[in-house]
């Protein structure tokens, strides 16, 4: 979408200074747009224990989650540098949520180490875990709720969850195995703005949670109802009405659990910062080739959504208002033609040493970056609520390219050591 009001108003007049001073590319985020986000959530959930546990995944920034984890937030981490990374901002306990998919026995021993809460995404860990930790939760699988946003895929092929007619069973399991305290995880909306779908996805969970508590015997200490809830990519979209879901959660935890009172907590990575970022770029190149393309300095190692599943976001040329309209296609630099930020988009006249931003590029934009062609991914900048730019992660250099090649080859099988190697060097013949 268009910037948001308050990011653009502290944007703006700093925009040209930073660009002169700094270069191009880089993504920038909006400390005041995301503490505001975060507090909205929290005041929308007033009363009832609630808390948000944003998905590192999502903006692995050691600065936004220090600054998320000041407000209260938790964090939601799905692999060992993830915890690690929480660790390393003082997130401890059930701070972290642990909701990982394939986790190896050893990735669980790490997460039990930390004190986090565990997700159980199916019962084969459960089984092969020498130790539970004193809370389980599964991960309950999208099929047979009301999933459906497109970016989850075919519930029915997910590889995501525990089956539900086999979830009272692994409860079972584990309380048969000594576990006294118990939560639900179920995530079944991926950048859901229907209010109306990430809020019947949601209450499904509480309702099977009610379901199996009372079947099994167990008291539900929390339920995670995930992330996934959108952002208006779109100039037409409209924004997610938080407020309106919050209340269907709290409505159905209270039907659901009259006696209990389970704790609600959240994930959510896209809906907290997605919209707080933008990546700042500048026009290189313009030229025709059936289409009208620009070229501009940043690639889709910066921002690999648009290339990778369409996903569109908003661009614009902020100094280039007045200027003829027409439709060009906006491409990075990558030997890929899928390379493209836009396609068949109406800009203003855009000219070679023009500042565009790509749009709502806070949530799964650097954090998806990858260094294919050796277009390293770009800096990352902050504006802090003083009004400050400050960088919190340098753009990356030819050394951090070649950081992990070794430049002398460490043995890790020695031909020498092998009989049937040294058999055939003796007779000459090729092993
Ligand atoms: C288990 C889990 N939780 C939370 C998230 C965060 O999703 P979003 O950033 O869309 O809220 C994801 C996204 O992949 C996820 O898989």
């Amino acid at each position: 979408m268009p910037i948001a009001d308050g990011f653009e108003r502290r944007l703006r007049p700093l925009l040209e200074e930073i660009v002169a001073v700094y270069g191009t590319p880089f993504h920038l985020y909006d400390a005041r747009g995301i503490i505001d986000t975060h507090r909205a959530m929290a005041a929308a959930f007033a009363g009832v224990p609630y808390r948000q546990h944003f998905a590192v995944k999502a903006l692995p920034n050691p600065a936004v989650l220090s600054l998320l984890l000041a407000e209260g937030s938790g964090l939601d981490c799905a692999s060992p540098v993830e915890l690690e990374l929480a660790r390393s901002v003082g997130a401890g306990g059930d701070d972290v949520v642990f909701t990982s998919n394939n986790t190896t026995p050893q990735e669980y021993e790490l997460a039990l180490k930390t004190g986090a809460l565990i997700t159980f995404d199916d019962r084969s860990l459960l089984d092969r875990a020498d130790t539970l930790p004193e809370t389980v939760a599964f991960r309950v699988s999208p099929h047979g709720l009301s999933a459906g946003s497109r970016l989850m895929g075919d519930a029915k092929a997910t590889k995501f969850g525990v089956p539900v007619p086999e979830l009272a069973d692994a409860y079972r399991e584990a309380r048969r195995r000594g576990v006294t305290r118990f939560g639900i995880h179920g995530m079944t909306c991926a950048n859901e703005l229907d209010v109306d779908r990430a809020a019947r996805a949601a209450v499904d969970v509480i309702e099977l949670g009610a379901r199996i508590a009372e079947d099994v015997g167990i008291t539900l200490d929390y339920i995670n109802v995930g992330g996934g809830l959108g952002i208006p990519y779109r100039p037409e979209d409209r924004p997610f009405d938080f407020t309106a879901y919050a209340d269907a959660i709290v409505a159905a935890r209270r039907r659901c659990f009259p006696r209990s009172t389970p704790r609600i907590l959240m994930e959510c990575g896209r809906y907290v910062t997605g919209p707080h970022g933008v990546l700042v770029t500048r026009v290189v190149n313009r030229c025709s080739k059936g289409q009208e393309i620009v070229g501009v300095d940043a690639s889709m190692s910066a921002l690999m959504r648009p290339g990778f599943y369409g996903a569109y976001h908003h661009v614009s040329l902020p100094f280039a208002a007045g200027r003829p309209e027409s439709r060009y296609d906006v491409v990075g630099s990558l030997c890929e033609n899928m390379d493209k930020f836009a396609i068949d988009r109406s800009l203003p006249d855009p000219r070679v040493g023009d500042i565009a931003l790509v749009h709502d590029t806070g949530a799964h934009g650097h954090a998806m970056g990858f260094t294919y062609n050796g277009r390293l991914r770009p800096a990352e900048l902050l504006l802090t609520p003083d009004g400050d730019v400050v960088e919190i992660r340098r753009a990356e250099r030819f050394e951090d390219y070649v950081a992990t090649v070794r430049t002398q080859p460490v043995p890790v099988l020695s031909a020498a050591a092998r009989p049937a190697a040294r058999t055939a060097r003796a007779t000459g013949e090729q092993e």
